[in-house]
Order: C-alpha cells, then structure tokens, then sequence
C-alpha cells in the first residue's frame, strides 16, 4: 500500500461548532484544510484500527470529492472498514442508525444541515461518536487542539472508487462497502410505527398528504418509506431527487423557506397533512390543513400520545428538550410524572440522557425532534410518528393539537433570528445584556416581574460536566420568558436569536390569538433590554419562525 505523509500547516479556525465544522465551501477547497480536518479526528481517536467507519452526506456541492479523499485517508490511517452510502448519500439520522447496527467506532457525516449548498455554498464535516450520536464536547476540543498542532496526514495513492454501485472493494488494507443508504434505516422506521395501520390510513381514501424534501437527501428515504412502503400515492414527494445546490433553495423546514409546501396547505382543497425536512434530514416541520404546528408543540403531542405507537406503547422514560424550546412538553411530562430535563441548545446534549435510559424523546424548537432510536434528531421519523397518531386518532392535527391546548394550556412561541450581524456588534449586546442580569430579578416592565435572570449553565446529570455561558434567560412570574443567544452554527458574521415565549392556560377562548400579537408585549420588553436595533443595525429580523 503507497501511504504518503503529506506535511502541512495548522488552520486556527478548526473548531468545530454546534454541529461540527461548518464553513463555506471555498473554505474547505482550500489546500490541505478537508484533510487537516480529518486527520485532526483520527489524532484524536485512540481505538479505531481495523474498526469500521460511516461514511456519507447529504448530496450537496463537494460531497463527493471530499468522501474519495476521506476513502483514502480512512485506509492510510488504518481503518479497517468504511461503509458508505450509495452515491455518498446518508441522512444524518440514517447515518446514526448504521453506526449503531454496525458497531462502528463512529461516522463521518459530511453536511451543513439547512445551510444553503453549491459552489458559493456552506460544507460541513460532523463526527459521530460510537453511540451514533454527534461528538460530546470532549472529543470536539480534543479534535480542535489537534488540528492546532498537526503537521501532516497520512493518505494513500488510489484511484477513486465508484460510488455508484452497490460493491465491495478493497482500498489498501481497508474494506469499502458501499451499502445501499435507505433499507437499514426504513426497516428501523417499520419497527417502530405500526406500518399495517397507517398504511390502510393512507390508502382509504380519507387522507392526503404531502411531503417536501427540497431537494435535499430525504427524498429517496421519504419515497421508500411514504410511498413504497405506506402506499401513498406517487407523487406524495415534492422534490425529491438530492441536487448539489438543492435547486437554488434553503434546504430549511420552516414557514419561510418550506413556502410551497405552506402555500399548498394553507391554500384551496388543501390536504391533510403536510411535511417538510432540511439538507441532511434531521428536522422536520409539521403542517396540517390550514394550520402550523411549532416545533415545541409537535414534541409535546409526540410525548402525550407516544403510547398510540408501537415503538413507544410502553411509556417514556423520560423527555428532554433544548432550553430555548417552549415548555410545553414540560406540562406533558409532570402529568405523565417522568422526568424532563432542559439542556444546551444542540443534540449532543442529549446523548447522555438517551444512553443511560433517563430520556426517550427529545426536541429542540429548531424543527427537531427524535427518540433513543437512535442518537440524532430524525425529520422523518418525526413525520411517521404522526401520521401512525393520526391513524390511530382519525382527527385532524388541528383537532388533536387544540385539544392538546385544552388539557395542557397553549405555549404561544416563536423565534426571532438577526442573521449576518457584525460579530463585535452581537458580542458587545450580549455583553451588555449579561451586565444587567444580576439587577433585574425583581424589576418590573409593564404587567410583568421578572423572576430570574441568569446566563443558562448546564451540569450534565451523567457524567457532570458542565457547559456554560449558553445563552441569557429573562423568565418572568406568570412563567413567560425571554431568550437570546448567539448562533454556533452560522457561517457569515453572528447570528442572534431572540426566543420568546408566553403561557395560556387551559381556557380554550384565549388559544387563537395570532403569535406574534400574544408575544407582543415581550418583543417590546426584549428591544428595551438588549437594544437589538441599535446593536444590530436591523429594525426587523431576517427570520421569524
Ligand atoms: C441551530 C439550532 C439548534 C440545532 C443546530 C443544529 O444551532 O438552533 O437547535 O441543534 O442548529 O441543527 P444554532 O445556530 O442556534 O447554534
Ligand atoms: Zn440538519
């Protein structure tokens, strides 16, 4: 085998974000900065010779050069089988399904999410650990010194393989396989819901559906499973051939980017049920006829019906979501008396909690929601979860989520986000906003108190590490809050986002005020204290969801 040291120079800007190392793609084309990267992982790893490696991406610009250099950087440093999907593609949750079934020491799943792809585009590089869970913070700042000091990396002289064509072959001493990307995750899929039951749903003629992969890598798995499997009629998938540039679009499931899905649902002869999933298939955003449920929402139904669903007949263990996610599941899980546990914006928070057993469902307000199934969040997944609910229930989602407001009042949410803010700028309003938390607990503005001010920390109940300086809370007596804090996933200057939050309780007649209207005053509130336009140069932000 012809294994090359290549001598190189550190990059100081390797530290991977809140979902791996996320850059624009000129960024990664830059000479030796892919291949640092990756060297940096295997320099951080101690046990993964002869053991097998995940490998794919979500399809966008670079996804295929940078699998055949990271091939060949797997064999040199002693791999000892990669198995890749089909055409480089893997979904992220498919990816964390394939590390767990083979045992592998981790994945290398190559996405920047939502991000926009192409040659002008963003790339990233995630690293999953064993759990098929994304890196802990541990490994990540062990992968970021080493790319501090790397001097080389080691890489074998080959020619590309084919990434076309189910196969084996060998790359040195390391075995390729590439596997097909979709059946090992659907038959996860069909072991968790109750495929029977939503099938005949699917076919009776009482339901419709639509299912928009914007181009991004669900389409082959949503056809698989929604129509192959589940009967839908062909065509239920909107755009679903994965492209390099996802057709010009924002591969992001939200009411802004998702807007032919929204305009179909909330348009004439709508159907029932709509769905949505970003670049890599994580997320998903849930529609019904004429109505949006939040993200926050959508995980609390999830966790108060989770008993409909085969998967999940035996009640949850426990319910975890991100801090900036709306309480609502937190209502769910009091009267159910399991366990709710609020963490650091990112999924790998979450791992701990899945590991050990003291969470089963998990969420976070950015469109993302997943289970112990598996150690990422999963769009689709998602999806199936409420269509095996609405099988089972035969109501509308509108119906099933104001009665899920009835029992359990109605968190009105939304999120804020001020994209492209100059980087001094978002950091001197933070700043400015930390100054003041000590001296707000107490202070009033309007009707409301406020009852606690504190920049979120977070003590790991697994393995007690603790993660600071997540974002700035403002919580408020009658359990409305405000939050802000910066983006770690961005690639242009900050991004601040602002999540707001109120309660109404159980009374039904105060559950159809427009979101934006109820969260009004705390807008307000959030202006006075952080003095966003003046800080950010914006009178308005970029994105509401
Ligand atoms: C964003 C979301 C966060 C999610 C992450 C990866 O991170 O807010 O919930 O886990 O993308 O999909 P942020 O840019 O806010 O750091
Ligand atoms: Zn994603």
């Amino acid at each position: 085998m012809n294994v090359h040291t290549v001598s190189t120079q550190p990059f100081s800007d390797q530290k991977p974000g809140t979902s791996g190392l996320r850059k624009q793609v000129p960024v990664f084309q830059q000479r030796h900065y892919l291949e640092n990267f990756i060297q940096s992982i295997f320099n951080s790893l101690d046990d993964y010779r002869g053991k097998t490696l995940v490998l794919g991406g979500d399809g966008r610009y670079y996804n295929r050069t940078a699998i055949q250099t990271i091939l060949k950087m797997a064999a040199a440093n002693g791999v000892g089988r990669v198995l890749v999907g089909l055409g480089g593609i893997l979904s992220t949750p498919a990816a964390s399904c394939l590390i767990r079934k083979n045992q592998a020491f981790g994945g290398i799943i190559l996405s920047a999410s939502h991000n926009p792809g192409g040659p002008e585009g963003d790339f990233g590089v995630k690293f999953n650990t064993s759990n098929g869970g994304p890196a802990p913070e541990k490994v990540t700042s062990a992968i970021y010194e080493a790319s501090k000091t790397i001097e080389g990396y080691q890489i074998i002289e080959a020619s590309d393989i084919d990434l076309d064509t189910l196969s084996i072959v060998q790359l040195g001493e390391t075995t390729v396989e590439v596997i097909d990307s979709v059946a090992d995750y659907a038959d996860l899929m069909q072991s968790l819901f109750d495929f029977d039951r939503i099938r005949d749903f699917m076919t009776s003629g009482k339901f419709r559906m639509s299912f928009d992969a914007l181009h991004a890598v669900t389409g082959p798995y949503a056809k698989a499973l929604l129509e192959d499997r589940l009967g839908a009629r062909e065509g239920t998938v909107q755009n679903g051939i994965p492209l390099e540039d996802f057709g010009g679009g924002h591969p992001d499931p939200n009411l802004v980017y998702a807007h032919d899905l929204v305009e179909l649902l909330f348009g004439d002869n709508a159907p029932d049920f709509g769905a949505a999933s970003d670049g890599d298939g994580d997320r998903n955003m849930i529609l019904g006829r004429n109505f949006f449920v939040t993200p926050s929402d959508s995980l609390a139904v999830l966790a108060a019906n989770a008993t409909l669903v085969p998967g999940y007949k035996d009640g949850l263990a426990g319910v975890a979501r991100s801090m900036p996610t709306s309480a609502a599941v937190d209502r769910v899980a009091e009267k159910l008396g399991i366990d709710c546990y609020e963490t650091p914006t990112g999924w790998k928070f979450f791992g701990n909690l899945l590991d050990v057993g003291k969470a089963t469902l998990c969420g976070e307000e950015s469109f993302g929601t997943g289970s112990n199934h598996v150690r990422e969040k999963d769009g689709l997944w998602a999806v199936l979860f409420w269509l095996n609910i609405l099988a089972v229930r035969e109501q509308s989602v509108e119906d099933i989520v104001r009665e899920h407001w009835k029992t359990y009042g109605r968190n009105y949410y939304s999120r804020h986000d001020y994209e492209a803010v100059d980087k001094d700028s978002a950091t001197a309003l933070m700043e400015n906003l930390r100054s003041q938390l000590d001296s707000m607990p107490g202070q009033t503005f309007g009707n409301y108190e406020v009852k606690y001010a504190d920049d979120f920390s977070y003590t790991d109940p697994v393995d007690g590490s603790v993660s600071k300086n997540q974002g700035v809370r403002i919580g408020f007596t009658d359990g409305s809050r405000i939050v802000f804090r910066l983006s770690g996933t961005g690639t242009q200057g900050a991004t601040l986002r602002l999540y707001l939050e109120s309660y109404e309780p159980d009374d039904a007649s105060q559950h159809d005020t427009d979101t934006q209207t109820a969260l009004a005053d705390f807008i307000q509130i959030a202006e006075d204290v952080a003095q966003i336009r003046k800080h950010t140069g914006m009178d308005k932000p970029t994105v509401i969801t």
